[in-house]
């Protein structure tokens, strides 16, 4: 494929992604609305919630109700599930369906978070391969019902001796899945170094179903770039997104063949800061301090590589309601172009595990012992997310 060459589109059963672009789930930061914010400047693509524990909305536990809430201007409500044991994700999804919940279900097998691993959850699940065909059959089976298309996310593997990604991909296609999303790294390497994109290009080769590839995309270009090289039909991008809601411009004009690409001034990125803390005070039912609060990290992000002093963005943190948020973004002067300098740089997490955390023996077989299904299927956790 050539550089600026479109991509086609690709259907997840009966959703039309008409830009194979998708915002990758993202605890504590893809929640509506920032989907809403990404959605806006590239409404074409795919815009995912972030992970829900199963077993927290079968408990029906109010913070994942709210991780579960979609903007009236959702065009696809794409909702992400992450359980261990099969009877609970499959209760989860049947209250996705029988509630209309959301139009498409992704399966989280990516997660490298100790706190999730160690469970036997997240991307150490795909080791334990009859464990991960039943969690998919069951899920596909119950969203089918609803033409819901079921996606699954997965890693390369725990570790270079232990990938999964070939064997987890086909069991996924067989089980019916839509798509698979491969985040191009092993648990153990986490965030850190650089994906490896061949292995994309490898899981292609292998599947007939649409493959997103995932890792280290930081520009349009860096989109482009990794189509051009593995054939995947569509990218799926988180920490390039943080802060830069409008990459998703961007990656609509590559995909077109465009080079037009967004630069805004720090003027046009407070008015974008300003409307997100509207929005996450919406989210959080009008609750200013909570929205603020949960705006920090993305103010961060916002501001990375112009050139604000510490002490005004140290102002953004101690921010405590909306008219402080205000009260900041009109300090700042609106003229300040756009640092190209961090454009396509890495932000967010960057680090190798320090240890891969994992259910005693888990890597000694492929099969699940009668203790280990005893252990990680009542250890599924209760919380929201992570
Ligand atoms: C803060 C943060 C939270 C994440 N939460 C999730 C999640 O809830 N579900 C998931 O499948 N992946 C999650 N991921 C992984 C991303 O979706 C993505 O696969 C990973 O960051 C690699 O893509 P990137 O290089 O474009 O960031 C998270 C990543 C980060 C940095």
């Amino acid at each position: 494929m050539e550089e600026n060459s479109s991509l086609p589109p690709v259907d997840l059963g009966p959703i039309h992604v008409k830009t194979p672009v998708v915002l990758s789930p993202m605890a504590g930061v893809t929640n509506w609305p920032f989907r809403v914010l990404c959605e806006e400047y590239g409404p074409e693509g795919l815009y995912v919630a972030e992970m829900i524990t199963a077993r927290a909305l079968v408990a029906r536990n109010p913070k994942a109700l709210r991780l579960c809430r979609f903007a009236p201007g959702e065009r696809i409500r794409s909702l992400q599930l992450y359980g261990v044991s099969p009877a609970i994700v499959e209760m989860a999804a049947r209250i996705v369906v029988d509630e209309g919940m959301a139009d498409h279900v992704d399966l989280n097998f990516g997660c490298p978070v100790p706190k999730v691993t160690r469970r036997g959850g997240g991307s150490a699940l795909p080791w334990k391969s009859g464990l991960f065909r039943d969690i998919i059959h069951r899920v596909v089976k119950v969203c089918s019902e609803a033409d819901i298309p079921v996606t699954a996310k997965i890693r390369v593997g725990i570790d270079h001796d232990h990938e999964t990604f070939l064997d987890a991909g086909r069991i996924a296609q067989d089980e019916g899945c839509a798509a698979v999303t491969l985040h191009a790294r092993t648990t153990a390497e986490y965030y850190g170094g650089h994906s490896d994109w061949s292995r994309i290009a490898e899981l292609v080769g292998e599947l007939d179903i649409p493959v997103f590839g995932n890792g280290d995309i930081w520009s349009a270009d860096d989109a482009l770039a990794m189509v051009r090289r593995t054939g995947c039909a569509g990218v799926a991008i988180g920490r390039g997104c943080q802060g830069r809601p409008w990459l998703f411009a961007d990656l609509r004009n590559a995909f077109a063949g465009s080079d037009e690409r967004m630069e805004p001034t720090l003027g046009e990125v407070g008015r974008v800061i300003m409307r997100h803390a509207e929005l996450l005070t919406e989210f959080y039912d009008g609750d200013e301090t909570m929205a603020v609060h949960d705006l920090r990290k993305h103010v961060a992000w916002y501001l990375k590589g112009f050139p604000v002093g510490g002490g005004v963005r140290k102002a953004f943190m101690e921010c405590e309601d909306l008219a402080d948020v205000r009260r900041r973004i009109d300090s700042l002067d609106p003229d300040i172009p756009y640092p190209r300098a961090v454009e396509d740089k890495p932000r967010g997490r960057v680090r190798y595990a320090k240890k891969v955390h994992l259910p005693y023996g888990w890597l000694d077989s492929r099969d699940l012992t009668d203790d280990q299904r005893r252990t990680v299927i009542s250890a599924d956790p209760l919380d929201a997310s992570y």
